[in-house]
């Protein structure tokens, strides 16, 4: 039995150390250890070895199982470190990676949010409302009458149930209104739409922002104040304005206003202020020229009087209470910070125009 046993040792050794794959060495396993393996086999005599050979022959045995179980271990070891290096082989894992493509803000949604904080250290807190408006929202609350021009079909985006996709986001001063009541000072960001013919400086859909400022002795210089700070903020501590008399319905006294900067040298887009620009011109800079920003005024007593009536209370006593009110487009004066000569290059998203920002 001694010999038998130190004779499987090297049979089974050998073969385990000439296995080329898994298969192979599984397959020496089977042939050794399995349930029908040579040493299984053999360890069965053991009930024929005489007493006094038994605890030798027995040692011997365990010997062997272990032996051959080591060197299956460790030649299924060696193939798969042969596996990973041959993996590996001519790759250098110490050359430097492919860098992630980064993503980010869209140039009118980083104008905005750097809006949105300018105004939020001036106390202003977020208003929002529906792209999706009433007749009333968007032009009755705002003192603005049956026939005037905004209101034409040909001019704003019907739905079949007579309601409408908002012109300003001037309906979100009424929406704010509707449900708190003064002091308020909120900003409202949002869409704008109106059926203008889509050219390099207009499109069916813009962006705004609205502000409003409701509480008692709020004076046109407040707005001022408020407009200049911000524009400042945006444009450098240069920037000079100046306050054109305007008219929209639902201001009084109400203005224009134009600002002029060294920042806005590079810029070549001029137009109409809160809405989509109406012409571009790609002559001189802007530093020298003055160009309109925001459409601005005291909040006409007559749109406290449509929301007093809206609410069935005196919360907006004109009487008592002063406001102002400003818009601007946000499209436009991304256009103007940027030297951006088409507002297209906004909703396009070729990426070789977003990734300047
Ligand atoms: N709603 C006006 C527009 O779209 C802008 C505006 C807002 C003017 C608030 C005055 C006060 O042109």
């Amino acid at each position: 039995m001694d010999s038998q046993l130190e004779q499987l040792r090297a049979e089974a050794l050998a073969a385990i150390a000439g296995a080329a794959d898994e298969t192979a060495v599984e397959q020496a396993r089977i042939k050794y250890l399995g349930q029908a393996g040579a040493l299984t086999v053999l360890s069965k005599g053991m009930k024929d070895v005489s007493k006094e050979d038994k605890p030798r022959i027995g040692k011997l045995l365990n010997d062997v199982r272990n032996a051959v179980t080591a060197a299956l271990d460790e030649r299924k070891a060696a193939l798969l470190a042969d596996a990973d290096a041959a993996a590996f082989a001519g790759i250098d894992v110490t050359l430097p990676g492919t860098a992630p493509r980064l993503g980010s803000l869209h140039p009118i949604t980083q104008l905005q949010d750097r809006a949105i904080q300018i105004f939020r250290r001036m106390g202003f807190a977020l208003a929002d409302g529906p792209d999706i408006e009433t007749e009333w929202h968007c032009f009755d609350a705002l003192n603005t009458p049956a026939d005037h021009p905004a209101r034409n079909e040909q001019d704003t985006f019907y739905l079949p149930d007579g309601r409408l996709l908002r012109t300003h986001t001037s309906t979100i001063q009424i929406r704010t209104m509707e449900t708190s009541a003064p002091p308020i000072r909120i900003i409202g960001p949002g869409a704008a739409y109106r059926r203008d013919e889509v050219d390099a400086t207009h499109l069916a859909q813009f962006n705004q922002m609205e502000g409003l400022y409701v509480a008692e002795g709020v004076s046109v210089a407040d707005l001022k104040g408020t407009l200049e700070f911000f524009f400042r903020e945006l444009f450098g501590s240069d920037a000079q304005f100046r306050f054109r008399p305007h008219f929209f319905p639902f201001t009084e006294p109400s203005f224009e206003v134009d600002i002029k900067a060294a920042a806005l040298g590079s810029g070549n887009a001029t137009g109409h202020a809160t809405g989509n620009a109406t012409s571009a011109t790609g002559d001189a800079t802007n530093a020298a020229k003055w160009l309109e920003i925001a459409g601005c005024g005291m909040v006409d007593p007559a749109v406290f009087e449509a929301i007093n009536a809206r609410r069935g209370d005196q919360a907006y006593d004109p009487e008592k209470y002063t406001g102002f009110a400003f818009g601007f487009g946000l499209d436009r004066l991304a256009m103007i910070m940027s030297g951006t000569p088409d507002i297209r290059y906004f909703t396009q998203n070729d990426e070789r125009f977003l990734a300047q920002f």
